[in-house]
């Protein structure tokens, strides 16, 4: 899709809702049926897009679905405003609408729905430290890395970001040298949870991604069964993260999206695309910066990252 494209599909419907299309491109929460005749607008963010047009709480076209689910892969980043409280089982059915569920954690009491994860800075309403232990994509632990994930600001804290960056940027701005060396590493989960190319090309985008958790890699493999393979030892693995995190943030993190959130806001991200990590100060006590919740449901992988 086009940036700021806009098909006034049916706009006789919208007229008829009162819509004030120019005012807001968005249709009052109120009038169930301007779903039908919304379409996605888009502004450029620093990573993907900011999304108006369209307001999940209610069913969605089938124009407008297949639009997101061709869109995220384009922009990874597809960020909703203006979408007030969604609920837990409307996020998952959102969720479903780019593929199966994969729920690889621990349902918190406090969760308004077992597929849905919920972080938050106070353990009575998710749990805490989420996210801020390094870069990294979601179920990179698993054999098959989550596809997209979609998130959900519950209640917005004071402070606390969320930081994106693209592979795709990243991996431009190595040297031959420095990409040949990292396009040579597998990286090993701890405690042996999985082994995965850092490198590998996007399987819908054919893009070179990375898959990581800067925090939780144990180990690196160079030449992952070839004749030349070879384990690092503790001293070269930290080397090694830390080349990988000083690349990220290179240039006073010239590269890095940082998300301030606002109520209201849903992001669908295309998780195989970007790394993510949450900022310390999300983690700072609710009478500091009030209550942080975020609701997040992760789409299952279908597909191991291979050379
Ligand atoms: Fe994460």
């Amino acid at each position: 899709m086009k940036l700021c494209g806009a098909n006034f599909y049916v706009p006789l419907i919208l007229l008829t809702c009162y819509c004030f299309w120019t005012a807001a491109t968005y249709c009052p929460r109120d009038l169930q049926t301007c779903h039908t005749a919304t379409s996605l607008s888009y502004t450029p963010a620093k990573l993907g897009v900011e999304v108006r047009g369209v307001n999940l709480n209610h069913e969605l076209a089938q124009d407008v679905v297949d639009q997101m689910k061709q869109d995220v892969h384009e922009h990874r980043l597809l960020i909703f405003k203006d979408q007030g409280v969604v609920t837990g089982e409307r996020q998952v059915e959102i969720t479903k609408l780019f593929g199966e569920i994969k729920s690889s954690f621990e349902s918190h009491p406090a969760s308004p729905h077992p597929d849905v994860f919920t972080a938050s800075n106070d353990n009575t309403h998710g749990h805490t430290d989420v996210g801020i232990y390094g870069w990294h994509i979601d179920g990179w632990f698993e054999r098959e890395p989550h596809e997209i994930v979609v998130y959900h600001m519950v209640s917005v804290p004071r402070t606390g970001s969320t930081a994106f960056i693209g592979f795709d940027e990243v991996l431009n701005t190595l040297t031959d040298a420095q990409r040949s060396r990292w396009e040579q590493l597998w990286m090993v989960g701890n405690q042996g949870t999985s082994i995965h190319p850092l490198v590998y090309t996007h399987a819908v985008t054919k893009k070179a991604v990375m898959c990581l958790h800067l925090g939780f890699i144990e180990r690196f493999v160079w030449n992952y069964k070839s004749k030349h393979q070879m384990v690092t030892g503790t001293k070269e693995t930290q080397a090694l993260l830390q080349e990988i995190h000083d690349a990220f943030v290179q240039h006073d993190e010239a590269l890095v999206y940082k998300h301030s959130w606002e109520a209201g806001d849903f992001i669908i991200s295309d998780n195989r695309a970007v790394a993510h990590r949450a900022a310390p100060e999300s983690q700072l006590p609710v009478a500091e910066v009030g209550l942080r919740v975020l609701h997040r449901v992760t789409v299952a992988g279908k597909i191991q990252p291979k050379k």
